[in-house]
C-alpha cells in the first residue's frame, strides 16, 4: 500500500492552516497534521452520512463507546468500562478543562518541558502556579528525573501533567517509568493527566503504548487518559477526543459544566472515529511503515548535516532537531529563509531547536531536507 502515501495531494485552497500560512515557495512542515488522505473506510462513512442531508443534534452512541472499549483493549490490553469514557471536541479542550476543573486558584501544577505548548497555556490561562519538570536526554532518549520531580513538588501541588508519547521528542514511556510517576503521584496525592493523542503513532516495533490508567495499583483512581484518533487517521479538522477516567468522583468534577461553554463534538467526528476503529487497521499498519521509513530517512539526513543533530524518535511524526551548534539566534528564521517552515523550538520551550513534521510524501521531504542542508552549509 506504499504508493498510497506517496501520492501527493494538493492542499492549496483547502483552508489548511499548515499550507496557507506561508507562500507557495515554502515547504510547510510545521503544524501536526499529515498530508495523507484518511482511509477510504472513513471517507466512505462520511460520504454516506453527508448524503443523508439532515445534520441535527447528535450524541455519542453506546455502539461508539463499545467500539472504543474494544479498541483500547485490542491495542493496549486495557479493559475499560464504557461509563469511564467521556467525549470532548479536542484534546486541547481536555487539557484546559482538567486544569480549570480539577485544581483551584492557589494550587500548583507540574508540567513537562520542553513540551506541546498547551500544557503551559492551560496553567497560565487558568492562573495556576506551576513548575516545569524536564524531559531531557538520558542515554539517547528523552525522559524525566524522579529526583527533579521530588525537588519541585510542593504541599499545594495537585496535578501532574504528562505527554505520552512525548511531543516533541517522541519518547514512549515504559511501564517502569509510568509506575514511578504513579507512585510519586500517590505519595503526594496528585491527579495525573496523561495526554495520549500520539499513542497509535509508535514507530519502533518493539515498543508498546501503555495508558496511564492501565498501570494498576490504585493509580487508576487518580488518572485521566486523554485519547483521540485525530492524529492517527488524520482528521483533526473533524475533532473528537475522549477522556478515560476510571474514578467517577473525578469525572463528575471534571465534567460539571460541560456542554454549557463547550459544545458537543460534531456529528462527523463520531462517524469518522467509529469507521477508523472498525475498518482502519490495514491503513494504520501501512501508515506506520511509511512514517517509520520517513523517520529513518530524516534521522540519516540530519546526522549528515554538520551543526544539526536529533535523537532517535520512538514515536510521532515530529522530529526534534537540535540546531544549537549552528550558533544562530533563531534557527526557525534561518530555515524559513531557506524555504522550509518548521515549528520554532521556542513554542515548546527551547529556541535552539526546531520541530519537523515528516507526515508527508517522501519526495517533498527530500526537497525540504536538501534546503535544510543548504541553509547549514552556507
Ligand atoms: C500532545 C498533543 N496534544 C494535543 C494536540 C492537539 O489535539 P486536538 O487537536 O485534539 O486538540 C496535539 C497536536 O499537535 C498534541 O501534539
Amino acid at each position: 500500500m506504499r504508493h498510497l502515501f506517496d501520492q501527493a495531494i494538493d492542499r492549496a485552497h483547502s483552508d489548511s492552516i499548515r499550507w496557507d500560512k506561508y507562500g507557495s515557495d515554502v515547504i510547510p512542515l510545521w503544524v501536526a497534521d499529515m498530508d495523507f488522505q484518511s482511509p477510504e473506510c472513513v471517507v466512505q462513512a462520511l460520504r454516506r452520512r453527508i448524503d443523508h442531508g439532515v445534520y441535527g443534534y447528535t450524541y455519542a452512541t453506546q455502539s461508539l463507546k463499545e467500539s472504543i472499549q474494544e479498541y483500547v483493549n485490542r491495542r493496549y490490553s486495557w479493559r475499560v468500562e464504557t461509563a469511564w469514557i467521556h467525549f470532548l471536541p479536542s484534546v486541547v479542550t481536555a487539557l484546559h478543562l482538567t486544569v480549570r476543573m480539577l485544581t483551584q486558584v492557589g494550587d500548583h501544577v507540574l508540567i513537562p518541558g520542553p513540551a506541546y505548548h498547551h500544557f503551559q497555556d492551560a496553567v497560565i490561562g487558568a492562573g495556576r502556579d506551576y513548575s516545569i519538570y524536564n524531559i531531557r536526554l538520558q542515554d539517547g532518549r528523552a525522559t524525566f528525573s524522579l529526583s527533579q520531580l521530588e525537588s519541585l513538588v510542593k504541599p499545594n501541588t495537585r496535578l501532574l501533567m504528562l505527554c505520552n508519547p512525548h511531543n516533541p521528542g517522541g519518547t514512549v514511556f515504559t511501564k517502569e517509568e509510568l509506575s514511578t510517576l504513579g507512585q510519586f503521584a500517590k505519595e503526594h496525592q496528585l491527579i495525573i493527566c496523561s495526554d495520549e493523542i500520539h499513542a497509535d503513532l509508535i514507530l519502533d516495533e518493539a515498543l508498546q503504548h501503555i495508558p496511564m490508567g492501565s498501570i494498576g495499583g490504585g493509580i487508576e483512581d487518580r488518572s485521566l487518559s486523554l485519547m483521540s484518533l485525530n492524529k492517527t487517521f488524520n482528521f483533526p479538522g473533524l475533532g473528537l477526543a475522549w477522556v478515560i477516567c476510571p474514578n467517577p468522583q473525578l469525572s463528575q468534577v471534571l465534567l460539571k459544566d460541560l456542554h454549557t461553554l463547550i459544545p458537543n463534538p460534531n456529528l462527523l467526528s463520531y462517524i469518522a472515529t467509529q469507521a477508523a476503529i472498525e475498518h482502519g487497521q490495514a491503513w494504520h499498519q501501512a501508515l506506520i511503515q511509511y512514517l517509520r521509513s520517513n523517520r529513518n530517512y530524516v534521522q540519516q539526513r540530519i546526522h549528515s548535516v554538520s551543526g544539526l543533530s536529533m535523537h532517535h524518535l520512538q514515536a510521532t511524526y515530529l522530529a526534534w532537531i537540535d540546531a544549537s551548534k549552528q550558533s544562530w539566534d533563531n534557527p526557525f528564521e534561518q530555515f524559513l529563509k531557506a524555504g522550509v517552515a518548521l515549528s520554532p523550538g521556542s513554542q515548546f520551550g527551547d529556541s535552539q531547536f526546531v520541530r519537523l513534521n515528516f507526515g508527508t510524501q517522501r519526495m517533498l521531504l527530500e526537497k525540504a531536507l536538501d534546503r535544510i542542508a543548504l541553509a547549514c552549509n552556507q
